[in-house]
C-alpha cells in the first residue's frame, strides 16, 4: 500500500548555541551541523525508514543541495518524483538549537519547493490518485496542496495534512483531510483556541471537527498527543527514549510514522502509539532526517512501553 507525500526538501544548516543574537549582535556558536531537512522530505524518510513505500513529489533547483536530497531518499528508499527548477535554488533552512534544551527556531526558504503548482501536482495525478495514503503539508503554496488533496480524495487515499509552519486554511481543503496534525501553536492559529493542557487540545480538535476534517491529532510535545474523530478520544502520552538532543523535525517522525502504520492497515489508535513512539527515538538523535529511526527500533520502544 503506496504512500505519497508531497513537499519541500531543505539543507539544514543547524546552530547550536546559548541564545539568538539580537539584531546587529554576533555571538559564538557552540557547533554547527548540515543535513537533510524539510518537512516533506523529513516525514518521507521516517515514513519509508518506519517501513511503509513512500513516493515523495517535489521539486529541486540544481545545485549541490539537490545531490543531498537525492542521497538521504537513496539511502532511506524514497522514491522521488522531482520536478528539476533550473531558474530557482533547492530548499535551504538556518535552524537554531539551543544547546541546552535541544529546541529550535528556523527560518525555512522552501526555493524550489516553493514554486510547486497545481500543474505540477497534475503531472503526478495517477501516481497521487493511486496513493493509500497522502500526506502533505505548507512548506510548498497552499494551492498545490489542495489541488493534491483534491487529487488524493477522489482516489480514495487516506489524507494526512500536518499544518505547518501554521497558516490559515480554507474550508474546502480542511473539508478534503481525513486527519490533520497540528501541534499546540499550529492549533491555536487555525482554531483561535490556546492549547495548553489536553482539555484545550479537545476543544480545538472539536473546532477542527465542526470545520470539516474527519479526524485531528493535536501533537502536545511532552504531553504527547490528542486523537479525536466524532466517535473517539485518545490521549497518548509521551515515551521517553533517552535524553534529548534535539527536536528538530520531531512532529515530522510523528507523521512518518503514522503515516506508514496507517498504510499497512493499523487502527488509528495504533497508528498515534507508533508515529509517538517514532518521534520520541528522533528527538535522541542530532539533526532531522538523519535522525529518524528504523521500524525495528520503533517496535522495540513500543514493546519495552508495554
Ligand atoms: O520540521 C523540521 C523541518 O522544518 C526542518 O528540517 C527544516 O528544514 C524545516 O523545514
Ligand atoms: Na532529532
Amino acid at each position: 500500500m503506496s504512500i505519497v507525500i508531497l513537499g519541500v526538501f531543505a539543507a539544514d544548516c543547524a546552530f547550536r548555541g546559548q541564545r539568538l543574537p539580537s539584531m546587529g549582535e554576533t555571538v559564538l556558536g557552540e557547533g554547527f551541523a548540515l543535513g537533510p531537512g524539510g518537512k516533506g522530505s523529513n516525514q518521507a524518510v521516517a515514513a519509508s525508514r518506519a517501513g511503509g513505500d513512500v513516493h515523495f513529489v517535489t521539486r529541486l533547483g540544481r545545485d549541490i543541495f539537490a545531490d543531498m536530497a537525492r542521497d538521504v531518499w537513496g539511502q532511506a528508499g524514497v522514491t522521488p518524483h522531482v520536478t528539476e527548477d533550473a531558474d530557482s535554488y533547492t530548499g535551504a533552512a538556518f535552524i537554531y538549537v539551543n544547546a541546552d534544551s535541544g529546541d529550535n527556531a528556523i527560518i525555512v526558504a522552501p526555493g524550489a519547493g516553493g514554486q510547486l503548482s497545481p500543474a505540477d501536482i497534475d503531472a503526478h495525478a495517477a501516481l497521487i490518485g493511486g496513493a493509500a495514503v497522502f500526506v502533505t503539508q505548507l512548506e510548498q503554496p497552499m494551492e498545490a496542496a489542495h489541488r493534491a488533496l483534491q487529487l488524493a480524495r477522489d482516489g480514495g487515499a487516506r489524507t494526512i495534512l500536518n499544518p505547518a509552519p501554521a497558516a490559515e486554511i480554507p474550508d474546502a481543503m480542511l473539508a478534503l483531510c481525513d486527519v490533520i496534525t497540528p501541534n499546540e501553536s499550529e492549533a491555536e492559529i487555525l482554531t483561535g483556541i490556546a492549547v495548553a493542557s489536553v482539555d484545550d487540545a479537545k476543544r480545538a480538535a472539536d473546532a477542527l471537527l465542526d470545520r470539516g476534517v474527519g479526524a485531528a491529532i493535536i501533537t502536545l510535545g511532552e504531553n504527547g498527543a490528542l486523537y479525536r474523530d466524532r466517535d473517539t478520544t485518545l490521549h497518548v502520552a509521551a515515551i521517553r527514549a533517552g535524553a534529548v538532543v534535539e527536536t528538530t523535525g520531531a512532529g515530522d517522525a510523528f507523521n512518518g510514522g503514522f503515516a506508514a502504520a496507517l498504510a499497512r492497515g493499523d487502527s488509528p489508535a495504533d497508528a498515534v502509539r507508533f508515529g509517538n513512539a517514532t518521534a520520541a527515538l528522533s528527538v535522541t538523535r542530532a539533526g532531522a532526517a538523519a535522525s529518524m529511526p528504523d521500524g525495528h527500533e520503533i517496535v522495540a520502544l513500543l514493546s519495552r512501553q508495554g
